[in-house]
């Protein structure tokens, strides 16, 4: 069984095996609005207890600073990821032959398709199944919201990495991770690691991180 560590890349190269469930899974949030799959039976997400730490004090700095920072989709079962991506394929074949009603069968599914894999992880190639990601959502007025706003995720792109999370698709690097830019979606790789990637706001991405790393060698 593979064992991750809080460094491992996990992209389109570089699948979990579609068995993998971290073995460490606690729940980390009650709000219960969440409609994510996950494993445990009243549907709270969850995270490693590697990162929940971490987390809490990310959220209490947020909170501390007028802003209530909260997880929205943390682990995710491979099953659920493919779930997710087949949904997102079927929306946007709606969305494309909508804007295309002559679009031909073929040319819909290719490109729902293609924008499809740019959106969400295939079964096996996301990082929430490591358990160390999560997407934020937040809390106003005590209320749970899924949709963040333009000062959560600003606070989150300056913030995160003092916890030791990582803003994990940045804005330009696209071509790099394969992923349109997430202002939401945060991956835990420990201060170290995190601070050398903030980069003064400048994100270098996970992927140049083990590049550099495999150069050294
Ligand atoms: N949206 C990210 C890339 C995922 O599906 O894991
Ligand atoms: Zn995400």
């Amino acid at each position: 069984m593979e064992r991750l560590s809080i460094d491992t890349l996990v992209n389109k190269e570089n699948p979990l095996s579609i068995s993998y469930v971290p073995s460490d899974l606690i729940a980390v949030d009650n709000n219960e609005y969440n409609f994510h799959g996950y494993s445990d039976p009243n549907l709270k997400p969850m995270v490693s207890s590697q990162i929940y730490i971490p987390f809490l004090d990310l959220e209490m700095a947020s909170v501390y600073d007028g802003l209530h920072i909260t997880v929205d989709s943390g682990y995710r079962s491979a099953q659920y990821q493919r779930a997710l991506f087949m949904n997102r394929f079927v929306l946007n074949r709606v969305d494309i032959k909508a804007k295309f009603p002559d679009i031909s069968p073929e040319e819909l599914d290719a490109e729902a398709y293609k924008l499809t894999t740019s959106q969400v992880a295939k079964m096996g190639c996301s990082e929430h199944q490591t358990g160390y990601a999560f997407d934020i959502a937040c809390y106003k007025n005590g209320e749970y919201s899924a949709a963040t706003t333009e000062e959560e995720r600003g606070w989150m792109n300056e913030n995160a990495h003092r916890f030791g999370f990582i803003l994990r698709y940045p804005k330009g690097k696209e071509e790099i991770t394969g992923f349109d830019f997430e202002p939401w979606h945060y991956r835990y790789v420990g201060n170290d690691i995190a601070n050398r990637l903030y980069n003064g706001g400048d994100w270098i991405t996970l992927e140049e991180y083990h590049k550099s790393l495999k150069l050294k060698l």
